[in-house]
Parts: structure tokens; C-alpha cells; sequence
């Protein structure tokens, strides 16, 4: 027994958890999402996976992305990036919600699947679906040779390495790693983003690693406000434009681990009805990085602390108006609006993880969670 817990320890890297120890390992998982695919100077990004489809990709009028759970999320954040860089219109879907929807499919369609495992059951039936009416159809995996890639006609491997804890942390940030990087490759192929421009982006993602390495300095900090928040019974997360599908992600990941019932709003929603929530009681986490929406974002921080409500903002560094404002930040390295989400996940996963260790909760393995769902 003895060895057996040794070798567990041996396992973790030296961490606690497993979830741990892959939130330290992003910069890392992130590095490795890159390789190979970006060449700043050049303002060039390579998807070998892909690239057969280059001219489809070039010519696409949507994309539809089908995934669950946190996957979901990630196809969410790609949303946001293929749109803005691509000028590409994409759609989003819980597959659960598609495979029996009738949806509106033709040959003319690329079908994205998320899936960490490859394996989740609906995942890879909306994806048969697709491939039934003729889309052409990708899949974004991290587990190479599962059953998702296996039917796919291309894709791209997240290479974040081997996730365990049943809470998805890496597996997330190499998969919005990845959409970014399609929705820079499209906009190549298309044209939708000057050579300056792109190396532009370029170079600052080949940084990111480096500005998540700055990020994870944050835990000490984060484990003070866990302290403070591990009583709670709700919580909320606002964001606005790509920040609010952190918002989803940084709620699921609470709920799936503290079971302290969460939820993720855009910020500018929260009026139509979370804002009935607000108490002394109910921390409130907004994104409140310096981005296109950052005013925005501090008119809706003064509208919950005008109603006595507890907040946490992540900032981006050198902030003290929000700062200022808020009863607790914690800092993300300065970057530009399309990687605040790699940022900006970071904190939130750190939160919810000491939340859960303070609630001695089972944080690797949740209760009535699993890692891979391959029933429907
Ligand atoms: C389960 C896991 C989640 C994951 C979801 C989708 O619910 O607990 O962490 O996000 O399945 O899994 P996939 O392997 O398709 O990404």
C-alpha cells in the first residue's frame, strides 16, 4: 500500500492532485499546441492536419461546432476568435441538442467536434450526423487514435498531454490554442488579416506559455480569496465578448468540483435576472481585463457593489481603477484581446481548486462525474 501511494505521488509530479498539477503544466501543454504550427516572423500558421482542406476552409460560409461540457466552452471562445479574425460565421451547439434537432446541414458546412477524450457518445453521433448529410467534417481531440479522430476526414490534436483529473484545465487551454490557431489559418487563407497583422498575433501567441508561467504566480493570492469564498453556497461569473464563455468555464469548473452551485452570465445579462441574487453573501467574479469592453464591464462591477455584493475581478496588470473598486483582484499578465481567455481561465481553475481542497472535497475525481461519457 505503501508503494502503491508513493507511486501515485510519483504520478502527481510531487502535487496533491492531478488537476494541480495539470494547471501548472499549461504553459507547457501550450508550448506543445504551438510547435510546429506557427512561424511568427513569417506571419505564417501550418495545420498539417488540415491543410488538405485549405481550399474548403477558404471558401467556407459556416461553421457549425458541436461539443459538451467544458469542450463546449472552448468551442465558444473559437467562436469569438474564427469571427473576428476569419470573418467566418460560426455556430456553436450542445451535440446532445443537435443529433436530434433535424439540424440544417449541407455539403457545403465544416463540422468542428471538440472533444478532449474523442470518445463522449453524443459528441460523436452529432458528428455522424454531419457526416451523413455531406458536411465535411474535423475534430479538435487530445487523445490521439480515439474514435472521434478515427472517423473525421482531418483535424488538428490538442497534444496537451494526458489529462486525469476529471475537471478539464489543459485539455481546455490547448483546445482554444488550437481555434485560435484555425481561426488564424483561415484568415490567411482568406486574406481577412494583413501579413503585419498576423505576425503581429503571431508573435505575441508564441509569448503565451511565458505570460501563463507569469499567471500561475497568482496562486498564493488565489488561495487567500478561496478562504474567503469557500462558505458559500452560489456564485457568479460575468464576462463580456470572449470572456464570457470563461465566465461559463470558470462556473462549471466550481460546480463540478465544490459543488457550490454556480452560474456564468454575460455581464451585460446580468440585469435580467441574476442581479435579484445579489447579497452580502454571493461573491460575484467578473473578467474585467483591459479590453474593448472594459468600461462596459465597470459600470456592471458598480451595479453589484450598489448592491452590497462581494467581487473579485481579474485584472489585468497595473489595474487600479477596477482594483480599487472590487473586494478582491488578482492580476493576468497584459496581452491582447484574443488570449485573454488562456489568461484569464488560469485564476479561475486555481479558485475553484483550493475551494474544493478547503471544502475537502474529492477534487481529482468528483462526485457522479465521469472523465469520458460514452452513453448518451
Ligand atoms: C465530461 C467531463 C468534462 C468534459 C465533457 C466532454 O462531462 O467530465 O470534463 O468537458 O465530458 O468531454 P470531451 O472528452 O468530449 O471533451
Amino acid at each position: 500500500q505503501e508503494l502503491d501511494l508513493k507511486l501515485e505521488m510519483l504520478e502527481k509530479g510531487g502535487y496533491d492532485h492531478f488537476m494541480l498539477k495539470e494547471i501548472y503544466e499549461q504553459s507547457r501543454s501550450i508550448r506543445d499546441c504551438l510547435r510546429g504550427r506557427i512561424y511568427p516572423e513569417k506571419g505564417k500558421v501550418q495545420l498539417g492536419g488540415i491543410k488538405e482542406y485549405a481550399d474548403k476552409l477558404k471558401n467556407v460560409d459556416r461553421i457549425i461546432i458541436v461539443a459538451c461540457g467544458t469542450s463546449w466552452h472552448a468551442g465558444l471562445v473559437g467562436e469569438y476568435l474564427i469571427e473576428e479574425y476569419a470573418r467566418v460565421s460560426v455556430e456553436v451547439e450542445y451535440a446532445s441538442e443537435f443529433r436530434y434537432r433535424n439540424p440544417i446541414i449541407s455539403e457545403r458546412d465544416i463540422v468542428i467536434a471538440i472533444s478532449q477524450s474523442g470518445e463522449t457518445a453524443d459528441t460523436m453521433a452529432a458528428l455522424e450526423l454531419a457526416k451523413e448529410k455531406g458536411a465535411t467534417i474535423f475534430g479538435i481531440c487530445n487523445v490521439v487514435g480515439a474514435s472521434i479522430p478515427r472517423i473525421t476526414h482531418a483535424g488538428v490534436y490538442t497534444h496537451a498531454g494526458p489529462e486525469i483529473g476529471v475537471a478539464s484545465t489543459k485539455a481546455f487551454t490547448a483546445q482554444v490554442t488550437v481555434l485560435t490557431l484555425i481561426g488564424f489559418y483561415i484568415a490567411q487563407l482568406r486574406g481577412t488579416l494583413t501579413k503585419s497583422k498576423l505576425i503581429a498575433y503571431l508573435t505575441e501567441l508564441d509569448q503565451i506559455p511565458e505570460l501563463v508561467e507569469q499567471t500561475l504566480k497568482c496562486n498564493e493570492e488565489v488561495k487567500k480569496i478561496a478562504a474567503a469564498f469557500k462558505d458559500a453556497s452560489n456564485c457568479l461569473f460575468l464576462g463580456r465578448g470572449s470572456s464570457f464563455p470563461v465566465a461559463l468555464e470558470g462556473a462549471l469548473k466550481l460546480k463540478e468540483i465544490s459543488y457550490i452551485h454556480a452560474e456564468g452570465y454575460p455581464a451585460a445579462e446580468m440585469k435580467h435576472g441574476p442581479i435579484a441574487l445579489i447579497d452580502a453573501e454571493l461573491p460575484v467574479v467578473f473578467i474585467a481585463t483591459k479590453n474593448s469592453s472594459y468600461e462596459k464591464v465597470i459600470s456592471n462591477i458598480q451595479e453589484v457593489k450598489a448592491r452590497g455584493g462581494r467581487v473579485l475581478a481579474i485584472v489585468t496588470e497595473g489595474d487600479t481603477e477596477v482594483r480599487n473598486m472590487a473586494d478582491y483582484s488578482i492580476e493576468i499578465p497584459a496581452t491582447d484581446d484574443a488570449f485573454v481567455p488562456l489568461l484569464a481561465t488560469i485564476p479561475l481553475q486555481l479558485l475553484s481548486y483550493h475551494i474544493a481542497v478547503m471544502r475537502n472535497c474529492n477534487v481529482d475525481q468528483p462526485r457522479n462525474l465521469a472523465k469520458s461519457v460514452t452513453v448518451e
